[in-house]
């Protein structure tokens, strides 16, 4: 049977976007209009790819996409997105000068993700640690007025994540794309206009 799903594995597969996860981040831009030409985005969750590679034709040859994964990313990246193999919470040494090299950015974007379990809470909360790590790296190395994308689990800690960020950005949304599996429980938080 045709299902929903299999129409954005089937997009993605055609065009050239190695996950479907690309859509997701399609769809917050369409709605808020992010990405623009020579912006730099530091990307943290970034394997297989998508987000980097479809990052990386947004801001063009003049930008650069930081892309940070625990796994190394498997497509070929135009040569203005740098990749970086290490644990977004505790950035190596390569990855820690680029970010100063770099710095400041004017969007930060997350789709990490626990492996989940099945165990609810436990992936909630793992799901919020994560966020919470996205929000701490926004708050270092985007520029004033930079934008923040992160994926979070919904559960009991939304609205603490959502309260924190709120400090911090002018205006926060709230977005489940379409592209985004309706019984999963994830969606993304937007961060617009760092203070
Ligand atoms: C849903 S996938 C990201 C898909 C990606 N946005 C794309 O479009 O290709 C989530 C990723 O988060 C990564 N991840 C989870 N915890 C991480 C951490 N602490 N540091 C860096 N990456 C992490 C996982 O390795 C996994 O590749």
């Amino acid at each position: 049977m045709k299902t929903y799903q299999d129409y954005y594995f089937k997009k993605a597969k055609k065009e050239k976007y190695p996950a479907r996860s690309v859509y997701k981040l399609q769809e917050i831009d369409k709605k808020f209009r992010l990405f623009k030409k020579g912006q730099k985005v530091l990307d943290l969750g970034a394997c297989p790819g998508s987000w980097s590679l479809w990052a990386s034709q947004k801001v063009g040859e003049k930008g650069l996409v930081v892309a940070v994964d625990l796994n190394p990313l498997s497509i070929e990246l135009p040569g203005w997105v740098q990749v970086f193999t290490c644990d977004a919470t505790s950035p190596n040494e390569e990855l820690q000068e680029t970010l100063e090299k770099e710095g400041p950015f004017d969007l930060v974007i997350s789709d990490m993700a626990p492996k989940t379990t099945g165990i609810k809470f436990a992936d909630q909360a793992r799901s919020y640690e994560l966020a919470l790590t996205a929000l701490e790296v926004a708050l270092n190395w985007l520029k004033k007025g930079g934008c923040f994308i992160v994926k979070i689990f919904a559960g009991p800690d939304v609205p603490e994540f959502l309260k924190e960020t709120r400090k911090h950005f002018k205006s926060v949304k709230q977005v489940k794309p379409k592209s985004s599996r309706a019984e999963s429980k994830e969606f993304f938080v937007v961060g617009l206009e760092k203070k």
